[in-house]
């Protein structure tokens, strides 16, 4: 066989060996902020951004950036770091990443697998979104929501935005670089994701 074509062979197998492994749930670490930042450090350095590096974030960080965003931070009444009327806890956290789309379980504190295609172009209609690490998806479920219609589509978007500025702060003290961002394809983007009717895109967030 010649050398090119035992390569080829080699990295098939190797292929086939790590492949089922990226079809699984991923087990976050508990949140162990290494920054000791202070919030006005934090809040002096809160912005947009909208230039990204391709460099995965480690898995402290990724489990750094859930805890923030919406973890149980009082175990004891399971409520999160950001608020939600009535306690609805009705937004979701998918994950974008190259190996596919996760949700946070914030309970268990996991990204449960949901598949491998790689959508992190479909979360956003700027350039960036292809390739930036990770892509955070806000999705409402109006079936965990009180009341009508017209608040279930307001109190998603508050809350929403209390998680993404969540987010905004620890990028801040993290010294990655995020935006949020409303605009993409709803419909296209739902598809991908393989969202059930009472599923609403609220925003997403490029880290
Ligand atoms: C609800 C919402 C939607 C946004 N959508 C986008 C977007 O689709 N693309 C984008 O680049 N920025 C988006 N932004 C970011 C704003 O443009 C940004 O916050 C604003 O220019 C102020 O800049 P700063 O965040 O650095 O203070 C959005 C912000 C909010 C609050």
């Amino acid at each position: 066989m010649k050398q090119f074509e035992k390569r080829i062979t080699v990295g098939v197998l190797i292929m086939l060996i790590y492949l089922p492994s990226l079809a699984e749930d991923i087990r976050l670490s508990p949140p162990q902020f290494q920054n000791d930042v202070s919030l006005y450090e934090a809040l002096k350095n809160r912005r947009s951004e909208r230039s990204f590096s391709e460099k995965e974030l480690s898995l402290q960080q990724l489990s750094d950036l859930l805890w923030a965003a919406a973890g149980v931070n009082r175990p004891d009444s399971e409520k999160r770091t950001a608020p939600t009327a009535h306690n609805d806890q009705e937004i979701d956290i998918y994950v974008a990443l190259k190996t596919g789309l996760y949700l946070h379980n914030a309970k268990d504190h996991i990204l449960v697998f949901i598949h491998a295609n790689d959508i992190r172009s479909k979360t956003g209609k700027q350039k960036f979104t292809e390739t930036a690490p990770v892509n955070l998806i806000y999705v409402a479920d109006y079936d965990k929501m009180k009341g009508d219609e017209e608040s279930k589509k307001f109190y998603s978007a508050t809350d929403s935005g209390f998680i993404s500025q969540n987010v905004y702060l620890y990028c801040a003290a993290e010294g990655l670089a995020t935006v949020v961002r409303g605009w993409f394809d709803r419909k296209e983007l739902a598809a991908e994701m393989n969202l059930r009717p009472e599923q609403h895109i609220i925003l997403a967030q490029t880290v």
